[in-house]
């Protein structure tokens, strides 16, 4: 009862930041995504009546204990599904550094889901998937899909689900994405997220959502990129004035961060069409369209302090078995 599964991690395009129930991981609102091929997450399950507890392993790092057993527990809920005790063996690899607002949790417990329900012998429809995969990490479900995603926030456990708008040959964009730090981030999600409702700037916020995600899939529908550049940036900013708000509040960013998100507006000015957006980590995702890949890593690149390791990411599949 063995089997392996990628996923690839995802950029939100409009944010999920907050939780209506804790324990199934429901969110506050809607949200909307784009799977990326370069930052992906390959995970074996082995379940076996041979072990006498689970075992996780990073292949190329380190989980903490307290990563253990949220991974055990997502175990748990499939274990529950598939009527079994049996222990299971998981080793997963990345291919990209996690904990640093690259979503490697959005990947790792897609591939997680896909992976040990294979191996588990248990046949479920991709939406499915999508909502035992939101149970590990809110954001895994959006992986699952092809492409261009949409999470349906949804009031119970099946009706919080991801499914594909586009598939990942719609629009030929691009996320460059500018590790600007490999470390962990200083507070999980998780943690962060639970705060929230402290912030005054919530209600507003999801007063806005419903309008701006009309916008942005109007905006997808005609790509129209500038529009659709204009909205990403304005709802990175609104989650982050949301978090810089919680008490206690969240900074995510750092100087670089600051100096790469002057520097787009500049960039742009002179004429060349590209956007900000940034998740839970000092990490800025530039997006562009294909067309201007090259001129957007040249002008990085003539600016030694801001471009470190960068990773060029197109839309991606979702998570499959392999
Ligand atoms: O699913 P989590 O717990 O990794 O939360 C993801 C939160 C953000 O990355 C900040 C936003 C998003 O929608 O991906």
């Amino acid at each position: 009862m063995k089997a392996t599964a990628i996923a690839p991690a995802n950029i939100a395009f409009i944010k999920y930041w907050g939780k209506s129930d804790e324990s199934l991981r429901l969110p506050l609102n809607d949200s909307l995504s784009m799977n990326l091929n370069n930052t992906y997450t390959k995970t074996t399950v082995e379940f076996s009546s041979d072990f006498s507890r689970d075992e996780i392993l990073l292949a190329n790092g380190i989980f903490s204990d307290q990563e253990k057993q949220r991974v055990i527990k997502n175990l748990n809920v499939m274990r529950n599904k598939a009527e079994t005790r049996l222990c299971a063996r998981v080793v997963t690899e990345n291919t990209f550094p996690k904990g640093g607002g690259a979503a490697a949790s959005a990947s790792g417990f897609a591939a997680l889901t896909v992976a040990a329900f294979s191996a588990l012998g248990i046949k479920l429809s991709e939406k499915e998937l999508t909502s035992f995969a939101r149970m590990g990490s809110g954001s895994a479900c959006r992986s699952i899909p092809d492409g261009f995603v949409e999470w349906k926030k949804g009031e119970t456990h099946n009706a919080s689900y991801a499914y594909s708008l586009y598939p990942h040959d719609y629009w030929d964009l691009r996320d460059i994405l500018v590790i600007v730090d490999a470390g962990m981030k200083k507070v999980p999600t998780t943690e962060g997220m639970s705060a929230v409702r402290t912030s005054p700037l919530l209600p507003a916020r999801l007063a806005a959502l419903p309008e701006r995600i009309t916008r942005i899939k109007e905006a997808m529908k005609q790509k129209n990129f500038q529009q659709f550049g204009e909205i990403v940036e304005e709802e990175c900013l609104d989650m982050h004035h949301v978090m810089q708000t919680q008490n206690p509040p969240l900074y995510y960013w750092n100087n670089v961060t600051q100096e790469i998100m002057d520097a787009v507006a500049g960039w742009r000015k002179n004429g060349l069409s590209v956007y900000f957006t940034i998740d839970a980590g000092p990490n800025v995702h530039l997006i562009c369209e294909g067309k201007n890949e090259k001129n957007v890593i040249k002008v990085l690149k003539s600016r030694i302090r801001l471009c470190r390791k960068i990773i060029v990411n197109k839309p991606a599949k979702g998570a499959r078995v392999l």
